[in-house]
């Protein structure tokens, strides 16, 4: 599917090729590194989508970085799906993928199934995301035509087993089972799979092992894609961020800035000026002006129904 770009820096003529699965695979049989980044609603997943990353991660650390959670668990899939359908309608290029939150898929593989379903029927996911080695549920979804990302390594929704964000696949036997584990997931149907806080080494050999591409997270450079979430990108966490995370802007700053600025101009009375107001169509002035000559009760001049139309603006 094409579309034409109409507000990327582009040339509008030539088409925007839609990213898909199957192009991440060809991405990484190309040697053409995966851009990704998470996103949670309409005004920066457009943002990302116009600078041309390629894949756009609905995460459930949404339920941090938005919703003010200490970790991922408590996010439901109904903020999920609230979240992915305000993805999608900015999203033109980039693939849109769902994460599917703790507890929608740790149950029934059919459980798992009717919640995956959800995020593609009901809010435009093209791929659902899932935690841990959890084959047959990745068989299942592939087998129902809806395209599973693994995510294997740290995997934040199991930060209670782990005691607390560690990396992960540190000795002989937990690299061995993470090498497996990314394999089978693979052989499973997953189209790609996220590496998340492991050491360079092992996410190098996986990648070079794997079929399908690795998207690393703390991974080091060797994926064949990175990811990072959005709010850290841009300095707009409260916390002191991972080693992984490089700020690439302080959106907190410049945001802060502008407030700052805002507040002082009303408290000044500097906003609005008169050039930001709406103003009386002439011939209203006039009425007004003959009508408290004429009479000193101006209430009963200012009769809204003897005013011209004043269209949208003039509406309360
Ligand atoms: O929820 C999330 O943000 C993730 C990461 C891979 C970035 O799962």
């Amino acid at each position: 599917m094409s579309f034409t770009p109409a507000s990327r820096g582009g040339d509008p003529a030539v088409p925007l090729t839609k990213v898909t699965v199957p192009a991440l695979s060809e991405m990484k049989r190309q040697g053409k590194p995966i851009s990704a980044l998470t996103a949670y609603d309409y005004a920066t997943a457009r943002l990302v989508d116009e600078c041309g990353i390629d894949l756009l991660l609905v995460g459930d650390s949404l339920a941090m970085v938005v919703l003010g959670h200490e970790n991922t668990l408590a996010v439901t899939v109904d903020e999920m799906l609230h979240h992915t359908r305000a993805v999608r309608r900015a999203v033109r290029r980039a693939l849109v993928v769902a994460d599917m939150p703790f507890g929608s898929y740790h149950g029934s593989t059919r459980d798992g199934l009717a919640n995956a379903v959800r995020f593609v029927k009901e809010a435009g996911a093209e791929a659902v995301k899932i935690e841990g080695p959890r084959f047959e549920l990745v068989r299942e979804l592939t087998h129902a035509q809806i395209p599973v990302i693994g995510h294997l390594g740290l995997t934040p929704q199991s930060v209670h087993r782990m005691g607390g964000y560690r990396v992960q696949a540190r000795t002989a036997d937990e690299v061995r089972e993470l090498r497996d584990d990314a394999l089978a997931l693979a052989r499973a149907g997953a189209g790609a799979v996220v590496l998340e806080g492991i050491p360079r080494e092992v996410a190098a050999t996986i990648t070079s092992e794997l079929p399908v591409p690795t998207i690393g997270i703390g991974a080091g450079p060797d994926c064949d894609g990175q990811i990072l979430v959005f709010h850290d990108l841009v300095n707009l966490t409260y916390a002191p961020p991972a080693k992984f995370v490089r700020r690439y802007g302080d959106a907190a700053a410049a945001m802060r800035a502008a407030i700052e600025h805002y507040r002082e101009d009303v408290e000044h009375r500097a906003f609005p000026s008169d050039e930001e107001s709406y103003h009386l169509p002439v011939p209203t002035r006039r009425i007004l002006r003959a009508g408290s000559a004429e009479d000193e009760d101006a209430d009963a001049v200012v009769n809204r129904d003897a005013l011209p139309d004043w269209g949208e603006a003039g509406k309360d």
